[in-house]
């Protein structure tokens, strides 16, 4: 981690090349984060057809090399989700993946199965990272479902560029996590997810975001530019749609609180259709 960023920077990737690509730019990594997408993306496995024990020996095989490239980071390994899925199939994977590397985050879907899973999971001592949230209300759900947890082991993932990609300002939403986070045991790790150019990255640094992952390609640019980083005076400009800071009450049962997502059920559709295509 730089010494003058409070935010650990992620690399976005589903491929080791890159890890030492960025390391050897950067200088530094302070993490990984991995989705079924991008594993498809792999040279190792793109285009081709294997069995679904062959492609969990590949995924396995990728996430160990990440792994070994940064011993003191996290890497996280996402659960095969259909809309199907139940927690126990989740859970079952996630005991699986989580003994593959010593710094592994699990990846749960947003939702109630994934909620149920976390909730476990954290039990059981796993660090998890739960992705495709879109509101407010996931992230207020994922805080109480994990609540006991350590600090580290949980990160909540915001998909910033999806919502853009729908006319909503999705740098908002991270800063009304962060301001309704304020007032909680602090245990949930805000990881700005979906990240598409360096405003969004110098945005989620000026907002204190405690992680960022970033594509390949953005976090060359940052390097190329000597890893410059936003200053007061930075503004992120947007034309898009506000998204309204709710006022939350975090004392409750994560069951009370309206998790449901279209972009959440949309991307657990396209993540198992990209993995899918990957299996004979
Ligand atoms: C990372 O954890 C996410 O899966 C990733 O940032 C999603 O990015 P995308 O919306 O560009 O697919």
């Amino acid at each position: 981690m730089l010494k003058n960023l409070k935010t650990k920077i992620f690399l976005d990737s589903g491929d080791p090349k890159e890890t030492k690509e960025i390391i050897n730019l950067l200088g530094f990594l302070d993490g990984q984060t991995t989705n079924p997408t991008l594993v498809g993306k792999n040279p190792g496995v793109q285009g081709q057809k294997l069995n679904k024990e062959e492609l969990l020996g590949f995924y396995k095989k990728i996430v160990k090399e990440i792994s070994q490239l940064i011993p003191s980071g996290s890497v996280s390994i996402e659960v095969y989700a259909d809309k199907n899925t139940t927690a126990e199939e989740m859970l079952d994977q996630a005991r699986e993946m989580f003994s593959w590397i010593p710094n592994a985050h699990i990846k749960f879907p947003t939702t109630k199965e994934g909620l149920l899973a976390a909730e476990q999971a954290v039990k059981e001592g796993m660090r998890i990272n739960m992705t495709l949230c879109f509101s407010q209300e996931q992230a207020a759900a994922v805080y109480v479902a994990t609540k006991g947890a350590k600090k580290g082991q949980v990160f909540v993932s915001p998909f910033v560029g999806r919502l853009d990609d729908q006319g909503k300002n999705g740098m908002q939403l991270i800063e009304n996590i962060l301001e309704m986070f304020k007032k909680s045991d602090g245990h949930v790790e805000v990881l700005t997810a979906s990240v598409r150019n360096l405003d969004h990255f110098f945005q989620a640094i000026k907002t204190r975001s405690d992680i960022i992952t970033t594509p390949f390609k953005v976090l060359k640019e940052w390097g190329e530019r000597k890893l410059p980083i936003p200053t007061d005076d930075f503004t992120y400009k947007s034309s898009l749609s506000e998204i309204p800071c709710k006022e939350i009450n975090l004392n409750q049962p994560w069951q009370n609180f309206d998790i449901q997502h279209e972009l959440t059920d949309k991307g657990i559709q396209k993540f198992s259709d990209d993995w899918n295509l990957l299996i004979i």
